[in-house]
């Protein structure tokens, strides 16, 4: 299938894997990528700019196939080596970044001078909007359904996808909820030049979670997420567990007291425990209601093919049936 994306990141099929902190290392790019898709290493995952060095070197062993690299800009006391990973990515011949958070224009001229495709993952359509005037290439539509941080305005996919595609001029990716054949022709439909998924991503044979993370996203339904942080406006879609339930328990008694210190136990640092560990209470950790559409956990090749089937068979047939 060729669109505006496939055209730009030169891929085989417009499916792009979002980053994911904990899950996005070198094996799960390298499996997106050689399906086909768009592979992404978590940037701030590998901690230094020398370790992302080493796993875009890692990745580059696993595939000849383009792959990119996410770097999320956070609101923080401390906050990363930035100038460091751009130099790693651009070091090691990365050529798209995907950019999420804040804006990302204080970045984008070494990214850009480097030929860098650079695509913005936001939430609105007026982010949207800025990151195209300030010169992204692409961005990912990341509506209310998704999994990690839908920002504050809770607009889903059915309103913003449309939204996006009336007033956008560059291409962008539909994210958040994104699961199957269905979603890719949906997304399609409503202007999208393709998807981004990440939770279904992590419910694959390649994904280097531990199993506990894929079994408890086979058995969770479109019911078991819940919004955190929303005191803090710092909202992130999680999967419900006893550590979720503790932290919105704190949530309800301090109200607009809450600060990010009382809830520092159940979110800070909990990601190994979760995904290398396989402590599924350890902590809140990002799940989008997509969930509920993961019944399996197979290749991510299985995974990709599938879709990609899925989506020509109902574009020729069943669609295909109501034009005539
Ligand atoms: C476990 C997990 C961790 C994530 N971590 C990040 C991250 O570090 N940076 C980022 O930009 N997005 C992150 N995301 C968001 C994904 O890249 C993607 O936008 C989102 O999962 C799309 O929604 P979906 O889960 O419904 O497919 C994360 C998502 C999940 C599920």
């Amino acid at each position: 299938m060729k669109t505006r994306i496939t055209e730009m990141f030169g891929i085989e099929h417009p499916i792009i894997q979002g980053g994911m902190h904990f899950v996005g290392f070198a094996e799960m790019a390298a499996a997106v990528s050689n399906a086909g898709g768009l592979g992404i290493i978590t940037g701030l995952t590998q901690g230094t700019p020398a370790n992302l060095a080493k796993e875009i070197a890692r990745c580059r062993q696993m595939t000849s196939k383009p792959f990119g690299v996410n770097l999320t800009f956070l609101p923080s006391v401390t906050p990363p080596d930035y100038p460091g990973f751009i130099k790693a990515i651009i070091d090691g011949g990365v050529k798209i970044v995907e950019t999420a958070g804040n804006n990302p224009q204080k970045w984008l001229p070494a990214l850009k001078d480097a030929g860098i495709k650079v695509i913005h993952k936001c939430t609105s359509v007026r982010h949207s909007l800025k990151a195209e005037s300030i010169g992204c290439d692409a961005v990912s539509v990341d509506g209310f359904e998704c999994g990690g941080h839908p920002g504050e305005d809770d607009v889903p996919n059915f309103i913003l996808l449309p939204r996006a595609a009336d007033e956008l001029k560059i291409p962008f990716v539909a994210s958040g909820g994104m699961a199957d054949g269905r979603s890719l022709v949906a997304a399609l439909a409503m202007g999208a030049e393709g998807m981004n998924m990440g939770t279904r991503f992590i419910a694959t044979k390649e994904a280097p979670v531990h199993e506990n993370v894929k079994k408890a996203l086979v058995a969770a339904s479109e019911l078991d997420t819940r919004l955190v942080m929303r005191p803090l406006r710092n909202t992130e879609r999680v999967l419900k567990n006893a550590a979720v339930d503790r932290l919105l328990a704190k949530e309800k008694e301090l109200g607009s007291n809450l600060k990010f210190e009382d809830i520092f136990g159940e979110v800070a640092g909990v990601y190994p425990r979760i995904m290398k560990e396989g402590e599924m209470d350890a902590g809140a950790w990002s799940c989008g209601m997509v969930a509920g559409l993961i019944y399996d956990i197979p290749t991510v090749k299985e995974l990709v093919d599938r879709i990609m089937a899925q989506a020509e068979d109902i574009i020729q047939k069943r669609l295909a049936k109501f034009a005539a």
